[in-house]
């Protein structure tokens, strides 16, 4: 992606030691203006740490981070006005109403008037439950109510550590859809972070690959997709699925194993309709054939060598 602008974010030689252990190590990548930027990477790999460090709640070893040419080292005030953030889970006062606590946080930040919370309530989708409890609201709910109130002091910047967590699909569509929304009609950059490649690839435009503490790869989510080199893994629904591993097992050139859905299988594409053939004169019944995605493990395995996650 080109991108002539100033990028809004810049890691130089990061570098976190907490300790004798070195947590972040040496990390360098830009984020270009009105880009969805993913952070992938198992858990403890270290994704809230880069954001905390980017947002100020953690100091920073080596190197720096500029947020829109701003060290927010040296020049805090000046970078971290640009950046809205949820890095924990948003702290939202569950007895009062959506509505009252984007007041109660309107009150902290200066210049917030009643017309922005109105916007971004509208922004989130909020509007026809922002007067309810939030202790009524569903996760989504409290998710995009986080949004909101990261949001309100108009940042260009907004970072989100984890956002799909506890989410279900339809929430994390929701999701999908108003940092789409934001990146699109109000040029807003967004960081999110995540364990989960799945969730980065409808996400993402580019996603930057962690592993203890260092930088493994950026790259756009479809090359990141589509450069696997391994045969592919089709998930086939069969049942009963101990006779369809049973007979899959003695079948040349295919790894298959049991996953709650039926079989998952290793192979070649047109090696699809002999399997099913198979199967089924064994009288095993086929209710589905899907491609599916490599695994996270599965590319981090290939893009490190071999070496395990976790
Ligand atoms: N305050 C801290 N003191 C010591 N170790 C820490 C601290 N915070 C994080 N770590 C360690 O740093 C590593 C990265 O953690 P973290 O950034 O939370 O990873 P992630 O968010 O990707 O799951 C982990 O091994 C974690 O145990
Ligand atoms: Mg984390």
């Amino acid at each position: 992606m080109s991108n002539s602008q100033e990028p809004v974010v810049s890691l130089r030689n990061v570098t976190k030691r907490i300790g004798r252990r070195t947590i972040i190590d040496n990390l360098s990548f830009d984020v270009p203006q009105g880009e969805i930027f993913g952070f992938l990477g198992p858990n403890g790999a270290g994704k809230t740490t880069t954001i905390r460090m980017m947002v100020g709640l953690m100091s920073i070893t080596n190197g720096e981070i500029l947020i829109k040419g701003r060290n927010i080292k040296t020049e805090f005030e000046q970078a971290i006005r640009h950046v809205g953030a949820i890095v924990e889970n948003p702290e939202m006062y569950k007895f009062m109403s959506g509505y009252h606590n984007l007041i109660h946080y309107a009150r902290m930040a200066s210049g917030v008037t009643k017309e922005r919370i109105r916007e971004v309530v509208e922004l989130v989708k909020l509007e026809d439950r922002i007067h309810d409890k939030v202790r009524r609201y569903s996760l989504g709910m409290r998710q995009r109510l986080g949004v909101a109130q990261a949001m309100l002091h108009r940042p260009s910047l907004l970072i989100l550590d984890e956002p799909t967590n506890g989410l279900d699909p339809a929430g994390i569509r929701e999701l999908r859809d108003y940092l789409r929304y934001l990146t699109r009609e109000e040029g807003i950059t967004v960081i999110v972070s995540s364990h989960l490649l799945s969730e980065m690839e409808l996400m993402c435009d580019r996603v930057a690959v962690l592993m203890h503490g260092k930088l493994v790869d950026v790259k756009g989510i479809h090359e990141f997709i589509g450069s696997n080199t391994t045969g592919q893994t089709y998930l086939i629904e069969a049942s009963p699925a101990e006779a369809a591993l049973a007979a899959l097992h003695s079948f040349d050139g295919v790894e298959a194993k049991a996953v709650p859905e039926g079989v998952e299988v290793v192979t070649d594409r047109d090696r699809i309709p002999g399997i099913l053939n198979y199967l089924m004169q064994k009288n095993i019944d086929i209710y589905g054939v899907r491609a599916m995605r490599q695994s996270l493990e599965d590319r981090f395995l290939e893009m490190t060598g071999g070496e395990r996650v976790g």
